[in-house]
């Protein structure tokens, strides 16, 4: 063998046995569970540095096919204001404006958009906003923003950076008008609201003993899925399927049937609306 072919070959196989040991390193150091999980505890600065360029690349890679539309007329914009307060300040606070206590109990914490605009294309915000982040509690809304809104806000992300407070309370002022109702479907039968329902379910754990649709959790089955509830004519076996019924079961289960395996959670009477009014949305 030459001298050259004889050191790429030690260069090539010393390469593969460091590979090798890296992964094998980086599976015991995971099995192990030496990674501390705690949300008390910060990321280690390389930890968090990989997950966030890796987010980053993500979502470039993801974006590079979206097309943007022309952005940014006043229309558009207010509406995207409108938007942006109705569903992002919780999480991410606007100009004046705080985070709900929702959001600022999040890790990691969902930061100020204001400079979003900088780092991100408007593609991106625009795949962002639609997707969400996985592993981060960014929701996809994706589902309840249809493509014209979801570029309403981009284009208000845009906007963003050179708002102040009274601006920002001005251009979302007709919010606290009383609501316009034309154009705006009749109301569904089902009273309260589905989207605080989603939420405050998560919040009783609901999903720690069923699969509940649209909420991430194991695949448990301790109770009986919940999807397609709607369409049920009963429910626990027995009772008919009325909104009230329903809510009765969440609140007190053991007044229905003594022997309810589904524990009483002490789930307020609003809560038990909005989370019914979640489960019988179709
Ligand atoms: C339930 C809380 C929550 C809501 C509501 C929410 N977000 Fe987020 N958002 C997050 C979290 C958490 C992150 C990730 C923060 C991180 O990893 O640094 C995030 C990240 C983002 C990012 C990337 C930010 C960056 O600096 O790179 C954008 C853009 C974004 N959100 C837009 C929106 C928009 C637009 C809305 C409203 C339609 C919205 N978010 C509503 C929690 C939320
Ligand atoms: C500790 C486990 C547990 C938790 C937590 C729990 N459930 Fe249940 N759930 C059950 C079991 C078990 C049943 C089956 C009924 C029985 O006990 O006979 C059930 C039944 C139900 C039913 C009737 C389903 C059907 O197919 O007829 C509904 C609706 C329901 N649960 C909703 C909820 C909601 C909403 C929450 C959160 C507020 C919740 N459950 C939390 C265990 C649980």
């Amino acid at each position: 063998m030459s001298r050259k072919r004889l050191i790429l070959k030690t260069a090539v196989l010393t390469l593969l046995a460091a590979a090798g040991i890296g992964a094998a390193a980086g599976y015991i150091v995971f099995r192990a569970g030496w990674y501390d999980i705690g949300a008390s505890k910060q990321h280690l600065q390389a930890v968090y540095s990989l997950l966030e360029g890796g987010m980053r690349h993500s979502v470039k890679r993801h974006a590079k096919e979206v097309a943007t539309p022309p952005l940014g007329s006043e229309a558009q914009v207010l509406r995207g204001a409108l938007l942006y307060r109705e569903l992002c300040v919780q999480c991410h606070g606007g100009p004046g404006a705080a985070p709900g206590a929702h959001g600022m109990s999040m890790q990691p914490v969902p930061g100020p958009l204001v400079d979003a605009s900088g780092r991100w294309k408007p593609r991106e915000l625009y795949w962002i906003t639609r997707h969400g982040i996985k592993m981060s509690g960014m929701p996809a809304w994706e589902a309840r923003l249809d493509e014209a809104d979801t570029w309403a806000v981009v284009a208000f992300l845009l906007r963003l950076p050179g708002l102040d407070a009274n601006a920002f309370r001005t251009m979302t002022a007709v919010q606290d008008a009383p609501r316009q109702t034309a154009g705006i479907p009749a109301a569904p039968a089902i009273a309260g609201d589905a989207r605080r329902g989603k939420r405050i379910l998560a919040q009783y754990a609901c999903q720690s003993c069923h699969r509940v649709p649209g909420v991430t959790g194991s695949e448990v089955d301790v109770g009986r899925p919940l999807d397609g509830l709607a369409n049920r004519r009963v429910i626990v076996g027995m009772l008919p399927n009325t909104q009230a019924n329903l809510i009765r079961w969440i609140r007190n289960p053991q007044a229905i049937d003594p022997d309810a395996a589904m524990p009483n959670m002490g789930v307020s009477e609003r809560d038990a609306q909005d989370i019914s009014a979640y489960l019988l949305k179709r």
